[in-house]
């Protein structure tokens, strides 16, 4: 089994073995962003895979050959990962790129470049039960001793790519930038079909209403959660102990209200109220 040490770079945790100061300095610094590639940036968690598979079958104007045929992580790899600048090397064009760096530790060359990128959001206390669950099955993170020490340290920012609130404050800056487009699972939940046109209509893709349909049925849940390609179970065991739980776990909208205390829910509610205050964006969950 690998192992399960963090190290910190630029003040914020990553996991040995999946990143490297090499491969972390190399995402910044070096990599050579192209005019078409697009960007899938997320905080882990948040429907990363979702976006992957809808970009992924937009691309292919509805066609699954892709989608059935390669592993999710390999159809769109994260670039600062230590296997990412070779994978990343393998794509055809244009590049679906995935990444959950912050905002401040993202390529260098993006800002001159004609690139786009995609940025999804989820209700940080969903992102924390995800993660929670994740976190025992994915062996080469550290396992939470309990929910509420995993809780102090989500909420501390003391997880892997950093403090959630940091993430969604860094990346909305960029909010204005005709190369940047936010969306949240939770929209993707209620209104899949629109999503998928707004996206679309950012990336200038134009598809005819069957190739369009083709995207919302395979990007479904229960089509991806079926299929071995985008479920996750190609990854061997030692890496993800499919007995402790499956990556497609629920794919639901507030399945925190089943895991907090009242309490820590009051405790969540406070540090989101005080670390958002100065985001002038209603993001779906905000009341
Ligand atoms: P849950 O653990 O709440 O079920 P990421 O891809 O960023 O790691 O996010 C994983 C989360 O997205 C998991 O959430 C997973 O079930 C959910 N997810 C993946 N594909 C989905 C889909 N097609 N529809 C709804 N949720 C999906």
């Amino acid at each position: 089994m690998m192992g399960k040490e963090n190290f910190v770079h630029k003040g914020t945790p990553f996991a040995v073995n999946v990143h490297s100061e090499e491969s972390l300095n190399y995402a910044e610094n070096e990599f050579p962003v192209l005019d078409d590639d697009i960007f899938n940036v997320t905080y882990p968690k948040s429907g990363t895979n979702w976006m992957i598979e809808i970009l992924n079958l937009i691309k292919y104007k509805g066609d699954t050959t892709m989608s059935n045929r390669v592993p999710i992580y390999e159809r769109s790899p994260w670039y600062e990962t230590i296997f990412g600048k070779e994978q990343v090397k393998a794509l055809n064009h244009p590049r679906i790129i995935s990444s959950h760096l912050p905002y401040h530790m993202f390529a260098k060359s993006f800002s001159k470049s004609k690139a786009k990128i995609i940025y999804t959001m989820r209700n940080p206390k969903d992102v924390f039960v995800s993660n929670y669950h994740f976190a025992h099955a994915l062996q080469i993170f550290k396992e939470p001793k309990s929910l509420q020490e995993h809780m102090d340290n989500f909420l501390q920012g003391n997880s892997l790519y950093g403090s959630w609130f940091d993430h969604v404050k860094g990346w909305m800056q960029m909010k204005e930038d005709r190369r940047f487009f936010y969306i949240t699972y939770e929209e993707l939940q209620q209104d899949l079909r629109g999503c998928v046109l707004r996206i679309c209509k950012f990336l200038g893709q134009e598809l005819e209403d069957e190739a369009i349909d083709s995207v919302v049925k395979n990007s479904s849940f229960k089509v991806m959660k079926d299929n071995k390609m985008a479920n996750w179970t190609t990854i061997p065991s030692d890496v993800l102990d499919h007995s402790k739980g499956s990556f497609m776990r629920k794919g639901v909208c507030g399945d925190w209200k089943n895991y907090f205390t009242v309490a820590q829910n009051e405790i969540f509610d406070d540090v989101y109220q005080e670390q958002m205050k100065d985001l002038n964006t209603k993001l779906f969950w905000d009341e």
